[in-house]
């Protein structure tokens, strides 16, 4: 009998409240003796037939509740917002902090001791690890894990294809016919993006901050280790519960050190800025843009995978998984971080063996001596901008170019393909007013394609630039995050067709040839904005979000509001 338990102020009472707590809980069959002291765990659902990348998470959550269950917890899945990449409109980004408010309200509102988040799509490990940190109870990531890579034409594909198919049926290299096989051939299985997008990078996240059991990140879906590693997790957590370990026990700053290190190791997507920025502010650790520059400047790319190299998530798997990137990265790692297993990261890689150097190379020689996200600074982006240099070009990392300025994404889509647009292969692109609060929601639109009539002369990549961000699995020389964005009025919002714009990633620079004094009258005559959204939760994002450079969290929602309920309506 555990009677110190969260949940005993709910299961644990006699009288007229006990009764109600636990009388409707039985019309699900569960016996009396389930309320008396047993951890509860809370099963924090993402399901949904909507999010397709989850849709496997019943069977998972199945797996979970076996692990509580033989570590003698009471098991009770919920759901909450459930965002997948695909189909959320206008993106998915616009919900994540809302979800993450279900997620916090959910596990703060029930009798919970625990708590294990199924993640899996995109915005759902994000919106799920911050929810769950701004509570503070025991929390544990389970990952669905990612496809099966897809096989098209007897070749290999995975997500950041998409890009490179759309490309080729533009200039007609590609038929409709071959595009709608691709399209069958791609997601042949269960689970998230099969390279490292955002969804593995995120899994990868909560692994190396050490909030989920070693392994999780690259398990396929399909493999019934993933099931396993779901069982476990389900044991683990129980114990987690009597230990009280809490995620401020986990994130402290070390921990996002290492997370950053291994991002850059991995080549993980420019998507991580934001995410992690946001759950550092969530459990108050002092997290700041140019930490991820100076802590990944001397790491190397040391996961060959796609987009920024050739393996899929699979691969990564069979070569011994995330631990194996870990081992290797040991001697750049705070080796004492302590992750939900009660273990340290040394201890966790102590066995870890690697089998497959052509996925995960050696620190001696890696796959790449680029690595991780590179912050920028200059007139345009007085906060900063990111860019992911080994999914860039090297001859454009020095790079002056005329600006070719699109106001928004529809000028964009209406100008791109004009055979009398006025650019070539020399030209930044630049895309404005697709940031957290100009578009709403800062949509993954920052790998903007190139003019048709460029891609038909064999042009692979230009400079673009942008406050806006790029889907995990795309690449080019694509610079994103700028900030302040153009929507918040700085010089960014007033740079315009013709300006000189030079991108040096060596000295860290992004500057516009144009004096403050110039950029200062261009602002002072712009027209004022009108805002189109004058209600309901969009209206609330456009008051609150904050910058990109603090990680698009609402100004709000920073900080912990802890698991105690004071009052109580019974
Ligand atoms: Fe869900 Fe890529 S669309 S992870």
């Amino acid at each position: 009998m555990e009677k110190d338990l969260r949940s005993q102020h709910w299961f644990g009472k006699t009288g007229k409240d006990g009764f109600i707590y636990r009388a409707w809980m039985k019309n699900q069959g569960t016996p009396s003796y389930e309320f008396e002291g047993k951890p509860v765990i809370g099963i924090c659902n993402t399901w949904s037939e909507f999010t397709p990348c989850n849709g496997h998470f019943r069977e998972l959550a199945e797996a979970v509740k076996k692990g509580i269950y033989e570590a003698g917890g009471l098991p009770l899945e919920f759901p909450v917002m459930s965002l997948g990449e695909t189909l959320i409109k206008p993106t998915a980004m616009l919900y994540r902090n809302l979800a993450s408010m279900d997620v916090e309200e959910s596990i703060r509102a029930n009798p919970m001791d625990g708590v294990v988040l199924l993640c899996g799509c995109d915005k759902t490990t994000p919106s799920l690890v911050m929810g769950a940190c701004s509570v503070n109870i025991p929390t544990l990531v389970v990952s669905g894990g990612p496809m099966l890579p897809g096989r098209f034409n007897g070749k290999k594909i995975g997500t950041s294809d998409i890009w490179r198919f759309s490309e080729a049926t533009r200039v007609g290299k590609m038929t409709q016919e071959q595009l709608l096989e691709a399209e069958a051939s791609m997601c042949r299985s269960p689970g998230h993006c099969a390279v490292m997008g955002t969804a593995s990078t995120m899994a990868c996240m909560v692994e190396s901050l050490g909030l989920s059991l070693p392994g999780n990140a690259a398990i396929p879906a399909a493999d019934a280790r993933r099931k396993t590693l779901a069982q476990l997790s389900g044991l683990r957590i129980v114990e987690m519960v009597r230990e009280n370990l809490k995620p401020s026990d986990i994130l402290v700053r070390k921990a996002f050190e290492n997370s950053i290190r291994v991002n850059a190791a991995i080549g993980g997507s420019t998507n991580f800025v934001l995410h992690l920025l946001a759950v550092a502010g969530r459990v108050g650790v002092d997290l700041d843009l140019k930490d991820f520059d100076e802590l990944s400047a001397n790491i190397p790319l040391l996961a060959n995978l796609q987009p920024s190299g050739e393996y899929f998530m699979e691969d990564l798997y069979y070569a011994g998984g995330l631990p194996a990137v870990m081992k290797e990265l040991l001697p750049f790692l705070h080796k004492e971080a302590l992750t939900v297993n009660g273990k340290t990261v040394e201890q966790n890689c102590a066995n870890v063996e690697c089998y497959d150097r052509s996925v995960v190379a050696t620190t001696d020689a890696p796959f790449n001596d680029i690595s991780g996200i590179v912050v920028l600074k200059g007139n345009i982006c007085e906060e900063g901008a990111v860019l992911k240099p080994s999914a860039a070009s090297p001859h454009l990392m020095k790079h002056t170019g005329r600006a070719v300025v699109f106001e928004d994404i529809e000028d964009y889509k209406n100008r791109i393909d004009d055979p009398d647009l006025d650019i070539d292969e020399n030209s930044v692109m630049v895309l404005k007013n697709v940031g957290p609060r100009g578009y709403p929601g800062m949509p993954e639109v920052g790998n903007m394609g190139l003019p048709k009539k460029l891609l038909e002369k064999g042009v692979t990549d230009m400079v673009r630039i942008s406050d806006g961000r790029m889907s995990g699995t795309g690449f080019g020389t694509v610079v994103l995050h700028v900030s302040p964005e153009a929507a918040a009025g700085a010089n960014f919002s007033a740079l315009q067709t013709g300006d000189l714009v030079t991108l040096d990633v060596a000295e860290r620079r992004l500057e516009a040839q144009v004096s403050p004094e110039v950029f200062e009258e261009r602002k002072r005559n712009r027209a004022k904005e009108v805002s189109r959204y004058d209600r309901g939760y969009v209206q609330l994002y456009i008051n609150h979000v904050e910058q990109a450079h603090l990680g698009a969290d609402f100004d709000f929602l920073k900080g912990s509001s802890g698991s105690e309920v004071t009052r109580d309506s019974h």
